[in-house]
C-alpha cells in the first residue's frame, strides 16, 4: 500500500427538496490507500450504494470534497474518473455475446484486438465462463451474468474498483470461491477494491478495512479484528457477529480500567471506552463474544446460570443460559465427537477469561 487512493472528507448527500428532502450521507470522512482492500458495511438502507455512486461519479455530492489519486473530483462525471463500477442491479448489454461484454471497456479504450481478445480470454478463465463466452446474457443464470460483470469491470484494469454487492447472487461455495478470487485479483493488480456488503462474515474476511455505516454515517471504521474485538458503540456490536450484553453496575472506575459487578456478586475488570469515566454505581453495558466464555461446573468460574435449549451447528454448539438475575447469555462452545450438550434445567458456571469484558459507550 502506498498513499491515498480515495479521500472524502464532510461528504454529505441530500435527495430531493424541501418537505421531501431526504439526507442519505452525513459527515463522511474516509481515506482509503491505494491497494486497499475496503469494505463498506451496513443493513439495507443505510446509503452503502449512494456512497459508492457518489464515489464514481453518478450521484453529485449536496456538501464535502472527494479526491481520488490526489485530484478533486466533486465536480467530474463518471468517464473522468479513474474508476469502474459493477452495480448491485449488473445490467449487462443484452444483445452482446459474454465475450462482447467483457471487451466492451477496452473496445471503447480503442485498445487494439490482439489485446482485447487476450484480455477476454484472461477473465473469461477468471470467472470461469469460457465455455460460455458466446452466449447472450438471456442465456446464462443469475450468478453467471454477475461474473459476466464482473470481468467486464476489471477487464480495463481500472486504478479503483467499486463493486456493489457483487456475489450475492452466487451460492455459498461460488460465493466463497469467487471471495478467494477476487482477493488474489486484488493483491495481483494492485487495484484498489472498495466493496459493499450487508454480509458481516464477507466483510471480515475478505477486507483489510471495514467502514460500518448505519443511517447514512459511518460508525466505526477499523480492520475487521478491531471491528469484531473493540466495537465503538451497541450498533457495531450488535451488527458484527453474536454479542452478550450485560447490564451491569460499576463497582469501581479509576478512569483507565473498571471493576463491574456481574449477576451473581462477582466482580471483575472490564474494558473502558475510550474517553468514558463511569461513577461507581453507574449501570453500564458490558460485551462479551459467546466463544469468548466458557462452560464450567456449577460453583465455578464468574457466573451461575440455568441451562435452557441446545443448538447443535457441527462445529459448535449454541447453548442458551439464563443467568441467576433473570438475564439472558449465550455461549458457543466448540465441539468434540464425545461431547454431550448440558441438559436443560441443570445449573452450569460461566467462565470469563481475563480481557473478554468490554464495557460499551452509551
Ligand atoms: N434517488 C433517490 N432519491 C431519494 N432517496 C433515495 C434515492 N436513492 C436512495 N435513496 C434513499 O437513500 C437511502 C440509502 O439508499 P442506498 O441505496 O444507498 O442504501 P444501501 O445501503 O445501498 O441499501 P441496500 O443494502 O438495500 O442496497 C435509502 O433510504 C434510500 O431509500
Ligand atoms: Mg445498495
Amino acid at each position: 500500500m502506498s498513499g491515498n487512493e480515495i479521500e472524502i472528507s464532510g461528504l454529505g448527500k441530500v435527495f430531493g427538496q424541501g418537505a421531501s428532502a431526504f439526507r442519505a450521507l452525513s459527515d463522511i470522512n474516509l481515506t482509503i490507500g491505494t491497494g486497499e482492500f475496503f469494505t463498506l458495511l451496513g443493513p439495507s438502507g443505510c446509503g452503502k450504494t449512494t456512497l459508492l455512486r457518489t464515489i464514481a461519479g453518478f450521484e453529485a455530492p449536496s456538501s464535502g470534497s472527494l479526491r481520488i489519486n490526489g485530484e478533486e473530483v466533486a465536480a467530474k462525471g463518471p468517464n473522468a474518473r479513474p474508476v469502474n463500477t459493477v452495480f448491485q442491479n449488473y445490467a449487462l448489454f443484452p444483445h452482446m455475446s459474454v465475450a462482447q461484454n467483457i471487451g466492451f471497456g477496452l473496445k471503447m479504450l480503442g485498445k487494439p484486438k490482439s489485446e482485447i481478445d487476450a484480455t477476454v480470454a484472461e477473465m473469461l478463465r477468471l470467472v470461469r465462463m469460457e465455455a460460455m463466452k458466446d452466449r447472450k446474457p438471456s442465456e446464462i443464470s443469475g450468478g453467471q451474468q454477475q461474473r459476466v460483470a464482473l470481468a467486464r469491470a476489471l477487464a480495463p484494469r481500472p486504478r479503483v474498483l467499486l463493486l456493489d454487492e457483487p456475489l450475492s447472487a452466487l451460492d455459498l461455495k461460488l460465493r466463497k470461491e469467487m471471495q478467494s478470487e477476487l482477493k488474489r485479483l486484488q493483491s495481483e493488480t494492485g487495484i484498489t477494491f472498495v466493496f459493499v456488503t450487508h454480509d458481516q462474515e464477507e466483510a471480515l474476511t475478505m477486507s483489510d478495512r471495514i467502514a460500518v455505516m448505519s443511517a447514512g454515517r459511518i460508525l466505526q471504521l477499523g480492520t475487521p479484528h478491531e471491528i469484531y474485538h473493540a466495537p465503538a458503540d451497541r450498533f457495531v456490536a450488535d451488527f458484527i457477529g453474536d454479542t452478550n450484553f450485560l447490564t451491569v453496575p460499576v463497582a469501581a472506575s479509576d478512569g483507565q480500567a473498571a471493576t463491574v459487578t456481574l449477576p451473581g456478586g462477582t466482580q471483575a475488570a472490564a474494558r473502558l471506552p475510550e474517553g468514558m469515566i463511569p461513577v461507581t454505581g453507574q449501570e453500564v453495558t458490558a460485551v462479551v463474544r459467546p466463544e469468548q466464555a466458557t462452560l464450567m461446573p456449577a460453583g465455578q468460574g464468574e457466573m451461575q446460570a440455568t441451562v435452557g435449549t441446545s443448538t447443535f451447528f457441527g462445529t459448535d454448539t449454541h447453548i442458551h443460559l439464563t443467568l441467576s438475575d433473570g438475564q439472558g447469555f449465550i455461549l458457543r462452545r466448540q465441539n468434540a465427537t464425545d461431547m454431550a450438550s448440558p441438559e436443560p434445567g441443570q445449573t452450569v458456571g460461566i467462565g470469563l477469561g481475563a480481557g473478554t469484558l468490554r464495557i460499551l459507550k452509551d
